[in-house]
């Protein structure tokens, strides 16, 4: 059995007690890259909406930089260089949380927008002319897998997160349906690998709105089905904390102030 004193020395080894300041254990980023439905301030352009990405802080120990931009999607987060503007700013063991889908359907055959991805999950590439200019447009999971091997290979670690529902009540009854941006975010996290992971945050958001009833989740939505309100944007951020801690906290165990019952929601 190895004794305290023996154990402290073999730590004394790769600890100096020495250690100079520049040393310091630095404590991971969690930076967040999405679009209205995280940005701060949400899509309304007003105080009546806000995004998810303003209430996540309060639920984690560890710094928060929210770089989500409305109207952003894979395509135009990357084509801008935003992607590349965390990629540089990442140290190890950062956390770059990951959430797009709004902003990417469309169709690139009648008019480009600049945010809509080529049809396909996998290497598929589509010739489009945005602002006259001739571009080649990737799929969506191929945008998000070129950010995440960049990020992980600075030692980062990155969470795709499936996309917010947009209200499920809207029609009368509950309806969710998952886009495919859900599918394709899944399979984005397992092809960039052990460093990534794949929270269903779409799917937890729809459970909790579901059991928070129409009125209470038509509330939520003051502008239009998509933007929330501050309220709504509180929640949707308790259903992504819910689906870490679900998943023991990911690469944020540790640090959650949140015990997993103490979330709504049920586990998926
Ligand atoms: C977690 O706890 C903090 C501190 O009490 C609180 O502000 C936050 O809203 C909680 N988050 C969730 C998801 O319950």
């Amino acid at each position: 059995m190895l004794s305290i004193s023996k154990f402290l020395g073999l730590v004394g080894l790769v600890t100096p007690a020495t250690s100079s300041p520049t040393h310091a254990k630095r404590a991971p980023t969690i930076y967040l890259a999405g679009d209205s439905t995280m940005a701060r301030g949400g899509g309304g352009g007003n105080t009546a909406t806000d995004g998810w990405g303003n209430f996540f802080p309060y639920s984690v120990s560890l710094p928060v930089v929210n770089k989500a931009i409305g109207g952003r999607s894979a395509r135009s987060f990357t084509v801008e260089g935003r992607f590349d503007e965390i990629t540089r700013l990442v140290q190890p063991n950062d956390i770059v949380i990951i959430e797009f889908g709004h902003n990417d359907g469309g169709s690139l055959s009648s008019s480009d927008n600049g945010r809509t991805a080529c049809p396909g999950a996998g290497s598929e590439t589509c010739k489009s002319v945005y602002n006259g200019q001739q571009v080649t447009v990737l799929t969506y999971p191929a945008y998000l897998i070129n950010a995440g091997r960049a990020l992980t290979a600075k030692g980062a670690k990155v969470i795709i997160s499936s996309p917010t529902p947009n209200n499920p009540w809207e029609g009368g009854g509950f309806v969710y349906s998952p886009s495919r941006f859900t599918t394709y975010s899944k399979s984005a996290a397992a092809s960039i690998g052990s460093n990534a992971f794949f929270v269903d945050h779409g799917q937890y958001t729809a459970n909790i709105f579901q059991s928070f009833g129409k009125q209470r989740v038509d509330s939520f939505f003051p502008n239009d089905h998509t933007h929330t309100s501050p309220a709504g944007a509180d929640t949707v951020s308790r259903a992504f904390v819910k689906g870490l801690l679900c998943a023991g906290g990911s690469f944020l165990s540790g640090s959650i102030k949140n015990s997993t019952g103490s979330v709504e929601g049920n586990c998926i």
